[in-house]
């Protein structure tokens, strides 16, 4: 454990867990954000083997190991349940760097353990949000197209509460209720327009529009919002073609009509909202490697896609350079074996989600499922936030990637869980050049540790195996705005 001790620092403070600065923070897999007004973030991450504790401080580290000649367990005090939370003392100046250092070492800690006292590193940037885009999504919000009207199958939040939770993860900005909305609309079934508007894009070709920067496929559209057919969401339902800002359609004729005279609008809509919605994503605390060592995504996550839409989910499917026209699908096959072979790296262009399970991932599954792999080094996972604070549904577990991320190939397998032919693609995000810091061996050793024992522990997918099996049954083909929840005793349906 550790708590800020003193504190040289011209800006506001805040953390986003919402509690005092001086509190007391930390403990083994624990990540608490630091928000600097008007600089940026800065993460601190505990993490503790045996006989040492580190804390990474944006990708630098502080650490204490146990001295050789203290190796029996009797002689110091335990890393484990101490009693002497560090104490820290921090400074940050006004060009967005920061230094960390132990201050006040009791006697007993330094005679045990050698002691890094210092780090420096530069904190995380605060996202750009635009006066524009949030006025844009006032408007939606007093017309009532946010958030998702009349949700039939999550518990659902109070405007109140999304209110607060904004002033709580978002103080540094005025418009900390448009980034907490926006965040919380992505949990409904809204997203099924955030993620179809991007995906139809033929990022190739540019329109020198800024506000619709590509042309669409507007056919696989139409089609795709008329083949919706989950539960309540499917076209002849008022609240879900709201999200489109149509009517209910109850021919294809009728849709496409329709929707030809919103279109520029709806796009305009969903590229505001995929731009707040990851300045809340990157506002947002990181999750710690040490407590979520690996990440599972169910793809495709809307059902009527098929796997021959998830290639032209990524910037480098050639089919992006269009014609306009060109129908923007793509054999899973073809994709495998081009721009999504192993080895290669991929750009999403839309909000991937991921979830902490596999099992909950086979859930969303229709033939493909992702495994996330952490990048070497890290500490946290830098390129994914943990949404569910934000949730409609708080036992939704939600990891998000926000477009422009690249992930790099690093396996395919054609294999079996639970009896179910899937499509199986090991991942692993691409940090940006002057993103996080590699880790010092020290830390590594430390993680290496811990994974081992963590993928022990929790009984992890055997990957590489075939045919990997589950307790409990997996069901059946859905899309991702759907309500079963693995109950205590098994799957709940509806
Ligand atoms: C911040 O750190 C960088 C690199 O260490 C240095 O070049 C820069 O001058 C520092 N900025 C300020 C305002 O001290
Ligand atoms: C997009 O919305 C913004 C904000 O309402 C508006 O100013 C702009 O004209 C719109 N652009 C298009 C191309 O519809
Ligand atoms: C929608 O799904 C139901 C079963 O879940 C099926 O009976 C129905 O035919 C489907 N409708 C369309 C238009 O595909
Ligand atoms: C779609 O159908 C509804 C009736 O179901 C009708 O009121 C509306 O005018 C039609 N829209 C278009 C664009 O054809």
């Amino acid at each position: 454990m550790w708590h800020l001790v003193r504190i040289l620092a011209a800006s506001r403070l805040w953390f986003s867990d919402g509690n005092p600065i001086a509190t007391q923070r930390g403990g083994h897999g624990v990540s608490s954000r630091l928000i600097v007004d008007g600089q940026g973030f800065l993460d601190v991450t505990e993490m503790r083997s045996l006989d040492s504790m580190v804390l990474d401080a944006n990708g630098a580290t502080l650490w204490l190991k146990r001295r050789e000649r203290y190796s029996s367990r009797f002689a110091c005090p335990s890393l484990q349940n101490s009693p002497y939370p560090l104490s820290l003392s921090l400074q940050i100046d006004d060009g967005g760097n920061f230094s960390l250092s132990i201050a006040n070492i009791p006697s007993i800690l330094t005679a045990c353990y050698s002691i890094s006292e210092q780090v420096s590193g530069r904190l995380k940037p605060l996202p750009e949000i635009s006066a524009e885009d949030t006025a844009f999504i006032n408007k939606m919000i007093e017309q009532k197209f946010i958030p998702y009207q009349n949700i039939p199958d999550a518990p659902k939040r109070p405007i109140q509460e999304i209110r607060a939770l904004g002033r709580q993860y978002f103080p540094f900005t005025p418009y900390n209720f448009e980034l907490a909305m926006t965040l919380y609309d992505w949990t409904t079934a809204s997203f099924a327009r955030m993620v179809l508007f991007k995906i139809f894009q033929y990022t190739g070709i540019n329109t020198g529009i800024a506000a619709l920067p590509h042309p669409l496929d507007r056919e696989s559209l139409a089609v795709n919002i008329w083949q919706s057919n989950f539960s309540v969401y499917t076209p002849q339902d008022a609240d879900y073609m709201r999200t489109f800002l149509m009517q209910p359609a109850h021919s294809f004729d009728n849709l496409t009509a329709q929707l030809e005279e919103v279109i520029d609008e709806v796009y305009n809509f969903s590229e505001i909202g995929n731009r707040l919605l990851v300045a809340a994503m990157q506002s947002m605390p990181r999750t710690p490697i040490a407590s979520k060592p690996r990440l599972f995504s169910g793809q495709v996550d809307i059902e009527q896609l098929g796997t021959e839409r998830f290639g032209i989910e990524f910037e480098e499917c050639p089919l992006n350079e269009g014609p306009v026209g060109v129908e923007l699908t793509h054999s899973l096959t073809d994709a495998l074996a081009s721009y999504m072979a192993v080895g290669k790296t991929v750009t999403t262009k839309m909000v991937w989600s991921f979830t902490d399970s596999m099992e909950e991932a086979m859930h969303y599954s229709n033939g493909i499922v992702l495994v996330l792999n952490p990048p070497s080094g890290a500490s946290v996972w830098d390129s994914v936030s943990f949404v569910t604070p934000l949730s409609d549904d708080p036992a939704k577990m939600e990891y998000t990637a926000a477009p422009g991320t690249k992930f790099k190939i690093q396996s395919v397998q054609h294999t079996a869980v639970s009896g179910k032919p899937v499509t199986m693609i090991g991942l692993e995000p691409v940090l940006e050049r002057d993103g996080p810091l590699k880790a010092p061996p020290m830390l590594e050793e430390i993680r290496q540790q811990r994974l081992s024992a963590d993928v022990v522990e929790h009984d992890v997918v055997r990957l590489g195996e075939q045919g990997i099996d589950f307790h409990g049954s997996v069901p059946s083909r859905r899309g991702r705005y759907k309500t079963e929840r693995q109950g205590k005793n098994g799957w709940m349906d509806e």
